[in-house]
């Protein structure tokens, strides 16, 4: 019997290495790296020159095709994938267990089953029968959308063939094996594998395939960062666990751009798509309470309107804590900065908590403004006028900065009622202000202050 060989493959970037390391000399990752056994058919699906020819085409030979997209009734959920499902598109869907993710696909399954088309839902994780349970809750009953429990892909490929379904969900990744590989379900191994097979299938049959995959601790996808290269999109599913509110998010897109958010709210009978966040954002808002903003960011396309919370109490230990959900940890004490050195107020002895109201994130440079004005207003205990919005990137000198797509974002403030939208000045020229709205232009934060905080 031939020795059966081994390798040590580092769990988080596929880093592999003849010995056992302690630190993975690919990512720097400690421990990461797992003994699986080299399998010897690791060549099986190359194919020979004879079998497979392609000669390189002139670009303008090539027909553009516009892509013919499958539309559910869901739009949030289209437009997260940029306008529809692409037919033999491989995509995966992280989140953090219970949020949802087979929920969801569930749903989506359902739709397009009520369509008439065939969908096949692989369940590896629960039963046919639990499977049931859910979609008894959620009132899906559809001739046309198969259940199969399985985690053999050989298996899962010969219905996929046989079936021929318009849309294939796999739940989940981690589940599932192949048999000619030895190592265990999960490993970098076996989620490499089997997501390299499933892409071909999805390629050579034109079936659109949606791959669960589930997040670690650190919040990345289980199993090798390289899965996400692999795929054509990625979805993240998010949200806190004891709100109902779920966003989904596009991180990377083959088909469209990323940025793109869609918002759902877990209801007793499944999800619900939210067809007007801002209002959903701005809901619980205590209006006129110090150091509560709204501001207006772009989310992909799309303008909202959320909240932000600051809150600066003085320190009672040496160390002032600095913390902020929903926005970028560093941008915090930056901006603490800022308001310390370029408008005098004495911050350095004071906890900072910043909150984004309804737990989502944002992530662009034009909620700066915001974050400093309710930094100041709750160190001045003095409450900004609540139909304002601030809309600017803060520099390091104390200057607002120009942002993007302002236009967008006034008419979204003036669509929900405010009176006035403090932006920056560079940003006043070359669009037409709605006249509903009051638009004042800013070149510092001192400037911003003065007008928002007055007296
Ligand atoms: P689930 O889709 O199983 O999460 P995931 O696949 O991401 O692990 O969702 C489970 C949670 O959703 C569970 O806490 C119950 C809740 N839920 C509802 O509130 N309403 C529903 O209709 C369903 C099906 C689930
Ligand atoms: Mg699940």
């Amino acid at each position: 019997m031939a020795k059966r060989k081994t390798k040590f493959v580092c769990q988080d970037c596929g880093y592999e290495s003849a010995r056992w390391m302690g630190k993975c000399p690919g990512c720097h990752q400690w421990n990461t790296l797992v003994e699986e056994i080299e399998s010897s058919s690791k060549n099986k699906h190359v194919p020979t020159s004879s079998q497979h020819i392609s000669k390189p085409e002139k670009i303008t030979q090539i027909e553009s095709t516009d892509e013919p997209r499958m539309k559910t009734p869901m739009k949030e959920f289209n437009r997260v994938l940029g306008g529809g499902i692409v037919p033999g598109s491989l995509v995966l869907i992280g989140g953090d267990p219970g949020i949802g993710k087979s929920t969801l696909l569930l749903q989506i399954s359902a739709h397009l089953a009520e369509k008439q088309l065939p969908v096949l839902y692989i369940s590896g994780e629960e039963s046919t029968r639990q499977t049931k349970i859910r979609a008894d809750r959620l009132g899906v009953a559809q001739d046309l959308l198969f259940v199969l429990a399985e985690t053999n892909l050989f298996d899962i490929a010969n219905q996929i063939e046989a079936i021929k379904p318009s849309f294939v969900v796999i739940d989940s990744i981690q589940t599932i094996y192949r048999e000619e590989i030895q190592s265990a379900p999960g490993s970098v191994s076996q989620v490499r594998e089997s997501t390299s097979e499933l892409m071909r299938l999805a390629k050579t049959l034109g079936i659109p395939i949606f791959i669960v995959g589930h997040v670690t601790k650190e919040g990345a996808i289980a199993g090798p960062r390289m899965l996400e290269h692999m795929v054509d999109a990625v979805l993240y599913f998010e949200g806190e666990r004891h709100h109902t509110y779920r966003i989904l998010r596009s991180v990377k897109n083959r088909f469209g751009s990323t940025h793109e958010m869609g918002i759902f709210e877990m209801k007793e009978e499944g999800l619900r798509e939210v067809m007007n966040p801002s209002e959903v954002f701005l809901e619980e808002r205590s209006e006129g309470a110090a150091g509560s903003t709204v501001v207006a960011s772009m989310e992909g396309t799309r303008p909202v309107l959320v909240e932000i919370q600051a809150l600066i109490a003085p320190s009672s230990f040496g160390n002032p804590r600095r913390m902020a959900t929903g926005v970028d940890n560093s941008r915090v004490p930056l901006l603490m900065a800022v308001l310390e050195k370029r408008v005098g107020l004495l911050l350095q002895n004071h906890d900072a908590y910043i909150k984004v109201a309804g737990g989502v994130k944002l992530d662009e440079p034009a909620i700066d403004l915001a974050i400093a004005v309710s930094i100041a207003s709750s160190f001045r205990d003095h409450p900004t006028k609540p139909d304002d919005i601030f809309i600017g990137e803060v520099g390091l000198t104390g200057e607002i900065r120009r942002v993007s797509r302002i236009e967008q974002r006034v008419q979204e403030a003036a669509k929900l009622g405010f009176n006035r939208v403090i932006c920056p000045q560079n940003n006043l020229d070359g669009w037409k202000i709605p006249d509903n709205i009051q638009v004042v232009g800013v070149s510092t934060v001192q400037e911003a202050l003065d007008i928002s905080l007055e007296r």
